[in-house]
């Protein structure tokens, strides 16, 4: 049995110890905001939290979730009641297809969590680790520009996780 505490949930799971974390969070928990696309550990798109940090969930076995705090791109906000960093994403066109984007949120929230007050280029590149095959980087540069200027503004709750 495996023991996962997600957005603030607690999760006992009977699940073979050789899948990686982002098959369970997405096909077990039903989490389909983690993103599986390159499976190498190369394109972010499968981005989570653990203890605050960001993890390609890909490249993790389940079992190495155990004993963290997991986060994923639920646990930020609901479509009625969103983050400030998901809303930065929509009022700035932060997206085209729009299948990078949990990954980039969960590297922006990690991201402006360290530095509240980054500069463009120390967003660039603190972006530098998730691809997005659209090209739309510019747009992803000014979101989370724009959601640093809303955290600075007060306003940082994650709307879904207990606590
Ligand atoms: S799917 Fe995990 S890094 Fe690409
Ligand atoms: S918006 Fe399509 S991959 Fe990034």
């Amino acid at each position: 049995m495996t023991t996962l505490k997600v957005n603030g949930q607690t999760h006992a799971l009977d699940v073979a110890p050789n899948r990686t974390l982002a098959d369970v969070l997405r096909n077990e928990l039903g989490l389909i905001g983690v993103r599986v696309s390159c499976s190498e550990g190369e394109c972010g798109s499968c981005t989570v939290l653990v203890d605050g940090e960001p993890v390609t969930s890909c490249m993790m076995l389940v079992d190495q979730g155990e004993q963290h705090d997991l986060q994923t791109i639920e646990g930020l906000g609901t479509s009625d009641d969103l983050h400030p960093i998901q809303q930065a994403f929509i009022e700035e066109q932060g997206f085209q297809c729009a299948f990078c984007t949990p990954g980039f949120v969960m590297s922006a929230k990690a991201f402006l969590a360290e530095n509240p007050n980054p500069t463009r280029e120390e967003t660039a590149f603190a972006m530098s680790g998730n691809i997005c095959r659209c090209g739309a980087y510019p747009y992803i540069v000014d979101a989370v520009m724009k959601a640093a200027e809303k955290l600075r503004a007060g306003d940082g709750t994650d709307r879904r996780a207990a606590d």
